[in-house]
Formats: C-alpha cells, sequence, structure tokens
C-alpha cells in the first residue's frame, strides 16, 4: 500500500492499512456511531444539511494532499492519516537518545503516553464545542466556511488521537477513546480537561483570538509530540501540523481584516484618536482597545496551557523521551540536559523575576517562550496596519504574570505591563484589562449574519485572497433553504 495515498474504499478512510488490522478497524467502526451522535450534538448547530466548500485531505504528500469540493459536514471523511515513516529514525532526545524510535509503546513509559495522548485528544472536540454556535452570526460565507474548515478537521485530529489509544492501549484506550466523547467543555459535571477549553468563544473576534493563540498552543505541543520516540506518535502529530496551519491563518488574517476595518472607518469619520471608544463604536466597528482586551483574555488563558513554569512531569517527559522541544532536531545541544540551566521567570520575595533553573524541569517554560515569540509575528501585521493607517496605537503582548490561573503568579495580581497589584486594586481595574460584560454586549450586538455571497459584515474587511484561489463571490457556503 502506497502510505502517501489514503484509501477511502473502507468506512474510515486511512493510510495505515486498516483493512488488514482487523482488530483496531473493528474497535474504529464501534467508536464510529458515538462520534457521529457527538457531531450532531455538539457539532455546528444548523448548516448540517448545507454544502460546504471543504478540503479533505487524500494524500500526506505535503506538495499535494487536499481536495476542495462541496459537501455536507456530516459526510466529511474523517480519515487516519500519518506522515511518512521516516527511515532510520531514532529517538531525538532524553536519556534513549540515538536509539531507534519506537514502533509500539515502551512498557515503562505507557501510563505517561497515554496520558499525554488523551489531553491532547480532549482539546480537539473541545473547540468544536466551543465554537459550536457561531456559524448563525458568520460575518460572511467565507468565514462561515473557515469555521466549519476547522471544526471539521479538529473533528478529524480527536480521530487521529483515538486511532492511537485504540491501536496500541488495547481496552484501557478503548475507554479512554470513549471518554473524549463523553466530556463536554463548560460541562459542571465533566468538563473538558484544560481551563482555556471549558471558556465560551461567544463571538466572531474570540473565534479569532481563540485560533490565533489557542490553535497556536497547540500547534507547539503538536511539535514537541512530533518529536517524540514513539514513531507513530511523531507521524500523526507532523500530519495533523499540516492542518493546523490554516487554522492560525484563520486568526491572523481574522484579526488582520478586524484591525484594517476599525482603522479605515476612523479614518472615513475623520476620527483622530483611537482610544475615543463610543466614537469609534458609533460607526459601528470594534475599537482598538476592545481588541487590546480580547488579546488579554485569550493570551493569558493560552499561556496557562503550558502548565507550571518549572514542572518534573516535564522533565520526566523529555527522559523518556516521549515529549520533545520546539524543534528538538535543529537544537544544537546534548538533547539530554542533565546539566544545562534554562533562565524561569518567578516571583522572587514580591518581584518577578529570571531565575536559571535545571533545563529539564524548565521545559514548559522553554516552549511557552517559543510560544510567546511565534505570537509575536502576527501582532507586528496588525501594528503595522494600524501605523499605516496613521495612528500612535500598538497592541501589545500582557506580561505573563497577568491574568494567570497556573504556575508561578496564580495567586498574584498584575496589571498587562507586569506591576503587581493587590486584590481591591485588580477588582477595581481588571475591567480596563479584560473585557467586561458590556464590551462584550457591544461586540454581540455586531454580530449579525451575512449569507449573501461576496459580501461582509461591515466591522471586518474582506479577504485579501479567497480560499482555494476562488473569486470574491464564491459561494462558499450553499445553504440549504
Ligand atoms: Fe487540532
Ligand atoms: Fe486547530
Amino acid at each position: 500500500m502506497n502510505y502517501m495515498n489514503v484509501d477511502y474504499s473502507t468506512k474510515i478512510p486511512n493510510n495505515v492499512n486498516l483493512s488488514e488490522d482487523r482488530q483496531v478497524l473493528k474497535a474504529l467502526e464501534g467508536w464510529h456511531p458515538g462520534y457521529m451522535d457527538w457531531w450532531s450534538d455538539m457539532g455546528p448547530e444548523g448548516f448540517q444539511q448545507s454544502l460546504v466548500y471543504l478540503r479533505t485531505a487524500y494524500s500526506v504528500d505535503p506538495r499535494g494532499w487536499a481536495k476542495f469540493d462541496y459537501v455536507k459536514m456530516p459526510e466529511y471523511r474523517w480519515g487516519i492519516l500519518l506522515a511518512p515513516q521516516e527511515e532510520n529514525r531514532v529517538v531525538p532526545f532524553g536519556e534513549s537518545y540515538g536509539e531507534p524510535a519506537w514502533q509500539e509503546v515502551p512498557g515503562e513509559h505507557r501510563a505517561m503516553l497515554r496520558r499525554l495522548i488523551v489531553i491532547q485528544g480532549d482539546t480537539e472536540p473541545a473547540s468544536v464545542e466551543q465554537q459550536r454556535h457561531l456559524g448563525k452570526t458568520a460575518p460572511s460565507l467565507y468565514d462561515m466556511r473557515n469555521l466549519f474548515q476547522v471544526n471539521v478537521e479538529e473533528g478529524r485530529h480527536l480521530w487521529a488521537m483515538v486511532y492511537l489509544l485504540q491501536k496500541y492501549f488495547g481496552r484501557d484506550g478503548r475507554e479512554e477513546a470513549d471518554e473524549l466523547l463523553r466530556r463536554r467543555s463548560g460541562d459542571a459535571d465533566a468538563p473538558r480537561m484544560l481551563g482555556a477549553f471549558n471558556e465560551a468563544t461567544p463571538d466572531w473576534l474570540s473565534f479569532f483570538m481563540f485560533t490565533y493563540f489557542t490553535d497556536r498552543d497547540g500547534k507547539m505541543q503538536l511539535h514537541s509530540l512530533a518529536q517524540s520516540g514513539f514513531d507513530p506518535l511523531s507521524r500523526t502529530c507532523r500530519f495533523m501540523l499540516t492542518e493546523e496551519a490554516h487554522h492560525m491563518f484563520v486568526g491572523e488574517t481574522g484579526i488582520s481584516r478586524v484591525v484594517q476595518r476599525t482603522c479605515e472607518a476612523m479614518r472615513d469619520a475623520g476620527i483622530t484618536d483611537p482610544t475615543d471608544i463610543a466614537k469609534v463604536r458609533a460607526l459601528g466597528v470594534i475599537d482598538l482597545p476592545t481588541i487590546q482586551k480580547k488579546l488579554n483574555l485569550h493570551y493569558s488563558l493560552s499561556l496557562d496551557l503550558f502548565g507550571s513554569e518549572v514542572s518534573t512531569n516535564a522533565a520526566n517527559a523529555f527522559n523518556a523521551g516521549i515529549k520533545g522541544r520546539y524543534r528538538e532536531t535543529q537544537i544544537d545541544d546534548d538533547h539530554r540536559l542533565q546539566n544545562s540551566t534554562y533562565p524561569v521567570l518567578k516571583l522572587v520575595n514580591g518581584e518577578i523575576k529570571r531565575v536559571d533553573e535545571p533545563a529539564l524541569t524548565a521545559l514548559n517554560m522553554r516552549l511557552r517562550d517559543d510560544y510567546t515569540q511565534d505570537c509575536v509575528k502576527g501582532m507586528l501585521r496588525w501594528n503595522k496596519i494600524i501605523s499605516l493607517a496613521g495612528y500612535q496605537f500598538k497592541l501589545t503582548l500582557p506580561n505573563v504574570a497577568f491574568h494567570r490561573a497556573i504556575g508561578e503568579f496564580k495567586d498574584i495580581h498584575a496589571t498587562p505591563d507586569g506591576v503587581l497589584i493587590d486584590d481591591a486594586t485588580w477588582t477595581k481595574r481588571k475591567g480596563e484589562w479584560l473585557p467586561s460584560s458590556a464590551d462584550g454586549d457591544f461586540i454581540a450586538s455586531l454580530m449579525k449574519p451575512v449569507t449573501v455571497s461576496g459580501e461582509y459584515a461591515p466591522w471586518i474587511s474582506p479577504p485579501k485572497v479567497g480560499i482555494d484561489n476562488k473569486p470574491g463571490d464564491f459561494e462558499y457556503v450553499k445553504i440549504e433553504t
């Protein structure tokens, strides 16, 4: 079988030779109806009978892996796709550095590996649940299509993790696969595993922030799992990253388009002060200070996903050869980290300071630093739009001590500039830094659906280019009536 091309003759498309792997095929076919029930209960609300112009992976060849066509979402072919096996791949870090990569789960690392796969798997359906109401207020058919593309691919990422669980973890794996369909984002009794995935995504600005900041956490996690000595996990994550790039594109360009529209509207109205919120809002666009507040919220929630700055779990996963660093193979060091240190931001005598910690236990901090650097790139583009429009306003990332629920700064309060403040000041001032319910109400008031091909809601600019190079008036979703 050619692993590059995907076998679509079976019920579950795949490039892992499922038709000759009866036991796993049976387990997956057993799981399938529950997945479809989950999709109809918790997937996008409405539009399930609409034809959506979606890409489906038909190959894992990076030069051409997707085909675009009109598909009804429930008929999307969720498949199991692994990137090609690299010949003679070795474990690229940790205590087993340089040994041949594992094709089976090493017994001693079984529990840790299963837990990491379950945590990753849990985030995938969670975001679909969080975004399920957004179709109804899409600012255009183009945006609606992008939302649904992200949603079906997060569904596929769930399949990717479930395949690993069912193939390599026997009965425990099957139980975990069922649990992934049982938990629900924001549910009081059975919530999703990580905080940011239980928050609401109430409007499209939140959706763009989520795909920019939270999907980017996903990117970093997938990158470090793609380094794994457990080869099937590595190959799975490598292909997921191909899809993930589009999700972050949706976020980055979405925010760009919101910023663009706001700047144009301000300029046309002769507004010189972008912080004159009432005046800007009267134009029916989202003011830059509110965009900054949304950014503060989503960035800080996403930082929490990296866990504690100093973590023995992270050290153990690295030593075990299970979870590496971002771009591990490109780093020039011993890949064991037994004797090196890494500077960690900590709270020392009431001050935020950098303290050298053993590099092994500081791996979460390092990944988070890599993440922050990655976040900055898009921000430069947004700020360029603002400065080109002639405004003195800069969107910035808040300090890592701001609004944290996990790690070194979870018990203190800080301003976005990193100045420590007491509880009373925080309570009094947090509305200046995080979206208030009035801000939410204002944004909600703009969320009126636009379903005419080529038209856009007045608070967002049209995209520069279409998906799959389609023209501006292309009908990305054929809404059934
Ligand atoms: Fe994903
Ligand atoms: Fe994603």
